[in-house]
């Protein structure tokens, strides 16, 4: 086993990452699969949403930064299962994630620490899913250069799309250090088939993205924002709504791109 590390990225705020990152690990872990979810947010939404609050949480992502060149031992490693149904391990975020770049500054292959750590701990899952912070620095390298694939949700309004911008800058930097591109795929999130500039905005989306877009469209669903406050994921507060099947039918379809690797 060794697992398809998928990294959830865009630049812009509000977008839809960290419902993304949740959500697909809820919807893989209800599919069998063994999941890991990271949450590299220093303002640790993920976290708190699955009630590892940074305040209490012993162990964090920043173990695995601050310990470099060596990794914490299995039984210091920052994973945890989560609380609630369908279960899958989660490593929580900690708010000093967010002195990374000063405290990096002079170590080499720094945006590599991510990327050896996941050598071995991605022997245990068969997928692992990063939840990024909208900010560039060093975690957001790191998560993108360990990434099999990186995911881009992006709101279907007019905003959203210039923000968009950033994050292919980023990558476009990266690429010309890499041996090969980074692999992404953009989905729409928060749709609402009502209105005809979310509609104008996913047809620009298919004409420009071609098979880089999803053929999974994520709707609005005031449910997402009820299961946040819950503390817990969308399959288990509310399982049978459009937004968890949505989430279900990503899965799959990443599913499918991994089983043809
Ligand atoms: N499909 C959706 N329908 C309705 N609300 C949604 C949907 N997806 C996300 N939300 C809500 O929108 C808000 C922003 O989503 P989220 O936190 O996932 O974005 P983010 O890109 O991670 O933000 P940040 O850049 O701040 O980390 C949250 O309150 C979330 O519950
Ligand atoms: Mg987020």
């Amino acid at each position: 086993m060794s697992a398809y590390v998928i990294a959830v990225a865009n630049q812009k705020g509000g977008v839809g990452k960290t419902t993304t990152a949740l959500s697909l690990g809820g919807s893989f872990a209800r599919m069998g699969r063994k999941i890991l979810v990271m949450d590299l947010d220093p303002h640790a939404c993920a976290s708190i949403h699955m009630a590892f609050f940074p305040e209490k949480t012993q162990r964090t992502a920043l173990d695995i930064f601050k310990s470099y060149p060596n990794f914490p031992d299995q039984q210091n490693s920052p994973i945890y299962p989560t609380h609630s149904e369908p279960r899958f391990d989660f490593t929580p975020s900690s708010i000093q994630l967010s002195e990374l770049d000063a405290d990096l500054k002079d170590v080499p292959g720094k945006g590599l620490i991510l990327k050896k750590w996941l050598a071995q701990t991605r022997r245990g899952y068969e997928v692992i899913i990063i939840d990024c912070p909208p900010q560039m620095g060093v975690i957001l390298v790191n998560a993108l250069v360990a990434a099999d694939e990186v995911i881009i949700p992006t709101q279907t309004d007019f905003l959203a799309l210039h923000g968009f911008k950033l994050i292919f800058d980023t990558m476009r930097l990266l690429n010309k250090a890499l041996k090969s591109p980074i692999k992404y795929r953009v989905l729409p999130t928060m749709f609402d088939r009502r209105a005809g500039a979310c509609r104008r905005i996913l047809n620009i989306l298919r004409k420009k993205m071609g098979p880089r877009l999803f053929e999974t469209v994520i709707n609005t669903d005031t449910k997402f924002r009820e299961s946040s406050a819950r503390g817990r994921v969308i399959h288990d507060y509310a399982p049978k709504s459009r937004g968890a099947q949505e989430y279900t039918r990503l899965a799959r379809e990443i599913d499918r791109g991994i089983k043809k690797l």
